[in-house]
């Protein structure tokens, strides 16, 4: 209801309201929870010699056969709307790599191919989401899957990841004692950003038994599961999910092929879910890029040599970070098992907001605050490694400069 009316009892047009924040827009928008990381954002790059590690992105351009393959499509016309859920030689491609990969068979009827992993998750819980359900999520967490579940007017409970001398692990009991009656999706990302946690195959199996038997649906974010330092990728919770189990699978061409600019993702589901993922997509954004999708292709295809070469130069500054955070008695690190974050705490830095703040202030150094990822997040900091050596070494001198 507007507060602020024409004389002749119109309500006013939102730039004649004195003060529109509250009226404009639904109420789950500002009842958003608070987005540290994002805010963080937005306060570093108000500095000109800022030094940004705090996104979730490498320094590495798309590899050139990625680019071609998208250049030539749009060479040849492949300019115009496509297919909602994306190319079928797309989808079989996905398909395809999941035959290699994962040693999975699974029908492109299954497979929805997104204009991001973002775009992926939205689908999952708009399909899935009635206002006031509960989700409940393993946490830390993107927190980007957290403020999607109160765009849809849901809530969500976390359970924490324990966290020992820097191993994160999983109190399967809290998970299972967290759900109600009216928990209607368990919300997981592993490999985890921030902390690097990878659920093992048993865990998985566990949960997916749990929530088969009490009808929750798994969202499982796998965005990472190709960026793992031991083996060729993370157990999956579709190695133990049937072709009906309430389960959808986000990921996205993002990280491993560094194409975080192409926007383009893929959403694994059974295949009954298609026909409502279709009419969303439909609605929401009428499908992936259509050449980008042609880059994408080439990707999968070709992109096994580049995805290990980023693997050994990510785990290459991991253990140059290490060494050099060791040297620091303030510094508890430990190397992640998984993805491209140094999750850390700083002895005595409690407010991780307030050190973030004044790493901008006074090294110039933009990192993520652990408090952006939810409860089970604060006080710890999240650098970025996926840079050259000599950006992470800028970074960790920085970061010295500051705490010693
Ligand atoms: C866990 C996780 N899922 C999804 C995404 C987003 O992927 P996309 O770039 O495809 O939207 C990110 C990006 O940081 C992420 O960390």
């Amino acid at each position: 209801m507007r507060k602020h009316l024409y004389q002749d009892g119109r309500p006013a047009h939102p730039a004649d309201q004195p003060d529109n924040d509250d009226m404009d827009f639904r109420r789950c928008i500002k009842n958003l929870s608070d987005n540290p990381g994002a805010e963080i954002i937005r306060y570093g790059r108000r500095k000109k010699d800022i030094l940004s590690l705090g996104q979730g992105e490498g320094d590495a351009p798309t590899p050139d056969f990625i680019c071609r393959g998208a250049e030539q499509a749009m060479a040849t016309g492949k300019t115009l709307y496509g297919p909602v859920l994306g190319h079928d030689d797309l989808r079989q491609e996905i398909s395809n790599y999941y035959a290699r990969i994962y040693k999975l068979a699974l029908p492109t009827n299954r497979i929805f191919a997104t204009s991001s992993g973002t775009t992926a998750m939205h689908l999952a819980l708009t399909a899935l989401l009635e206002e006031g359900d509960e989700v409940v999520a393993v946490t830390p967490i993107w927190k980007n899957l957290l403020g999607a579940v109160e765009l849809m007017q849901a809530q969500f409970k976390e359970v924490p990841l324990r966290s020992e001398n820097g191993i994160w692990t999983l109190d399967l009991e809290a998970l299972f004692d967290a759900c109600t009656k009216n928990t209607r999706i368990l919300l997981i990302n592993s490999p985890s950003n921030p902390t690097g946690w990878v659920m093992t195959s048993a865990e998985i199996k566990a949960v997916m038994d749990f929530a088969r038997a009490r009808n929750i649906w798994v969202v499982s974010d796998e965005v990472y599961g190709r960026i793992v330092y031991d083996g060729q990728r993370a157990p999956s919770f579709l190695d133990h999910a049937t072709a009906d189990d309430r389960l959808f699978v986000i990921n996205s061409f993002s990280k491993s092929w560094a194409m975080t600019g192409w926007r383009l993702g893929w959403l694994v589901g059974p295949a009954r879910a298609e026909k409502a993922i279709r009419d969303i997509a439909l609605y929401d954004n009428m499908g992936p890029p259509t050449f980008a999708q042609y880059g994408a292709i080439e990707a999968l295809r070709h992109g096994e040599d580049f995805i290990s070469a980023q693997l050994d130069l990510w785990r290459g500054n991991m253990d140059y970070m290490a060494t050099r955070l060791a040297a620091q008695d303030r510094v508890i690190f430990t190397p992640p098992e998984s993805t491209f974050y140094g999750f850390f705490k700083i002895d005595g830095e409690e407010d991780c907001l307030a050190f973030a703040r004044r790493l901008i202030d006074d090294v110039s150094l933009l990192l993520a605050p652990g408090c952006a990822f939810g409860r089970a997040g604060q006080g710890y900091i999240r650098l970025c490694f996926a840079v050259s050596r000599d950006r992470l070494s800028d970074a960790l001198g920085r970061l010295e400069r500051a705490i010693t």
